[in-house]
């Protein structure tokens, strides 16, 4: 969680960076700050609340500089306020700090700092940071940042001004993301590539344990072993258009939107000829007799879905397991098993745990990624992107879909990898792949007048049950899951067939039912769960055919959806109006659909 951002160039530091800071505010959002040098000092503004409001100070105040750091924060140690509000300082203000992560020993050395006569201004763990570099100090800066990550416990990646070196920020990275930017006029960091735009053309990753000392026409980087490292810098492939809202008055209803080209993306890039591609994984698959697959959140659903891909075409055991779950167990390490982790921005912190524990019990693991120069997809074995291009909006939503679609094919390449799929069987399935990007844009444009209609009379509601079977028990947690996330209706997926254990005591005639019942073969079974929730007076809203009469007469609201003529793909569709539902529920609550309250779009932190 939280984003940081640093400049060096010949334009006003603070208003680069707040432009940096406003892309990176998916990542945390509840407070900033930007700390600029020049002239032997430091100058900090910081405020909690939008950025809205830093930028108001440096419109007062004016701008001091063309060397600056900035931080948009997701409070986890001390409430989000302006004290706690990074950039963070050592006592005499000569020092300032922006960190992203969590300082693990934060009380021992703040303990430790105080007796040896540091003043602590916040609550924060990350202000132990300039205090310790200021114990340090002595004129040479990466010495003091050398022997300060000594003694740092937890996960970190840190940028550092020091009041007497113009132009100069240094940075260090352990187990958070950081990523150094250069352009023809200036150097640049950030948490995430977006941020860098457009000053920078090149960015270079920097690794774990290196520490980078960059200046306005240089970078310097040396390893955790002091040994110096040339830094691989790589050309920018995403443009501006892909990190701002263009027409829409979101990037969630962007992103929404953006998904028949996304899947479409995914299938031009897997698909050759009319037969699956190879994918460069350095995993032999035909010896995988087991994949546990592991992931959080929205990525997590997609794993269920992915479960139900690879039993039915390539036949083998699949797990699938919560990271924060896994992380912790003690897994077994069966020989040929295969683990797969699913995620979006790659560096959550969860997943890579669980992706080292896999690591270190000798289990091969393969990421599927969106954001591919992120940690999870570095240390894996394979990565295969996912091509969404980059998601800002907090609620994921065409990252869903496109993981359904690259599971899809990372199944039926399994299946083909172990001698399970026929050719026949290959092309049957990937013809039913082909139509997904045209069924996905007519559902979402057929779906919208239905999903208005029922906003008009739901929205008030303060809770909503989703059901599903099958696959679509995956779509009633992704479907509840959104809701919760963006309009702060409590919900919950359930497995209908699992309805009458306990939440049916749930229904009134106030509460609305989502019920996924499109054609296939939990049909009718869903067709009985209705009848009981209308028998209790329940607000149905069906997710199905819009030619299914039975549905209709069951349902208050029918949200129409394609059909997929693949039953294991229907999820793809059935998942679309429900994610207009949740958004249009938000705008009708009023609530911040791109920035949802406590949440942070990378959880980079436990
Ligand atoms: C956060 C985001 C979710 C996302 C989850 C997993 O909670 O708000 O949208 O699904 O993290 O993220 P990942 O990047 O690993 O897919």
């Amino acid at each position: 969680m939280c984003g940081i951002a640093g400049y060096i160039g010949n334009l006003d530091a603070s208003s680069v960076l707040l432009v940096a800071l406003e892309r990176l505010k998916y990542r945390g959002y509840d407070s900033a700050g930007i700390a600029t040098q020049e002239n032997g000092e430091l100058t900090i503004g910081k405020s909690a609340g939008r950025l809205k409001e830093l930028q108001d100070i440096y419109d007062e105040q004016g701008s001091f500089g063309n060397c600056g750091i900035a931080h948009t924060r997701w409070a986890t140690h001390g409430t989000p306020s302006t004290e706690n509000a990074h950039p963070h300082c050592n006592t005499d203000q000569s020092i300032a700090v922006v960190h992203n992560g969590i300082i693990e020993n934060h009380e021992r050395l703040r303990r430790q700092l105080t007796d040896q006569g540091a003043i602590f201004q916040s609550q924060t763990d990350s202000e132990i940071i300039p205090h310790l570099l200021a114990t340090y100090y002595d004129g040479d800066p990466i010495k003091a940042v050398q022997a300060c990550i000594k003694e740092l416990e937890g996960s970190y990646a840190f940028a550092a001004i020091f009041a007497d070196h113009e132009n100069r920020i240094i940075v260090a990275r352990h187990g958070s993301p950081l990523l150094i930017g250069r352009g023809p006029h200036a150097m640049m960091l950030a948490s995430d590539i977006p941020a860098l735009l457009p000053h920078a053309h090149d960015v270079c990753v920097l690794e774990e344990g290196q520490i980078a000392d960059i200046r306005n026409d240089s970078v310097e980087i040396v390893d955790a072993d002091s040994n110096n490292v040339d830094p691989a810098f790589k050309k920018i492939e995403i443009n501006f258009n892909e990190v701002s809202k263009g027409e829409y008055d979101s990037f969630m209803a962007k992103e929404i939107a953006e998904q028949p080209e996304v899947v479409q993306r995914i299938i031009d890039d897997r698909i050759s000829n009319g037969a699956l591609a190879d994918i460069a994984v350095e995993v032999d698959l035909s010896q995988i007799q087991h994949v546990v697959f592991l992931a959080c959140g929205t990525s997590w659903h997609a794993a269920l879905l992915g479960k139900r891909f690879l039993e039915h075409y390539a036949r083998i055991h699949v797990e699938v397991d919560i990271s924060s779950e896994y992380r912790y167990r003690n897994p077994i390490a069966a020989g040929g098993t295969l683990v797969v982790a699913i995620s979006q921005s790659g560096e959550t912190a969860d997943t890579l745990a669980s992706l080292r524990l896999a690591r270190s019990m000798f289990m091969p693991v393969v990421s599927l990624v969106n954001v591919v120069d992120s940690s999870i997809a570095r240390e894996s074995e394979g990565a295969l992107p996912l091509l969404c291009g980059p998601e800002i909006g907090v609620a994921s939503t065409k990252a869903y879909t496109g993981q359904l679609t690259a599971l899809f094919l990372f199944a039926l390449q399994m299946a083909k990898a172990k001698g399970r799929l026929t050719a026949e069987q290959e092309k049957e399935a990937i013809d039913s792949l082909l139509p997904i990007p045209e069924l996905v844009a007519g559902t979402l444009k057929n779906a919208e007048e239905h999903v208005l209609d029922a906003v008009e009379v739901l929205a008030p509601a303060n809770a909503t049950v989703f059901l599903g079977r099958g696959g679509e028990h995956a779509t009633a947690l992704e479907g509840a899951l959104k809701l919760k996330e963006i309009a702060y209706v409590h919900a919950t997926g359930y497995p209908a067939g699992e309805f009458k254990h306990g939440p049916i005591a749930l229904v009134t005639n106030q509460l609305p039912v989502v019920c996924i019942a499109p054609q296939g073969a939990m049909h009718d079974k869903m067709l009985s769960n209705l009848e009981e929730v209308r028998a209790r007076q329940g607000r149905i809203i069906g997710v199905g055919q819009s030619s299914d009469r039975d549905l209709k007469n069951l349902s208050d609201h029918l949200f129409p959806v394609d059909l997929a003529g693949n039953e294991l793909l229907q999820p793809l569709l059935s998942i679309l109006p429900l994610q207009r539902y949740s958004y249009h529920v938000a705008r009708r609550r009023d609530c911040d659909v791109d920035q949802p309250r406590n949440l942070a779009k990378s959880v980079t932190v436990e």
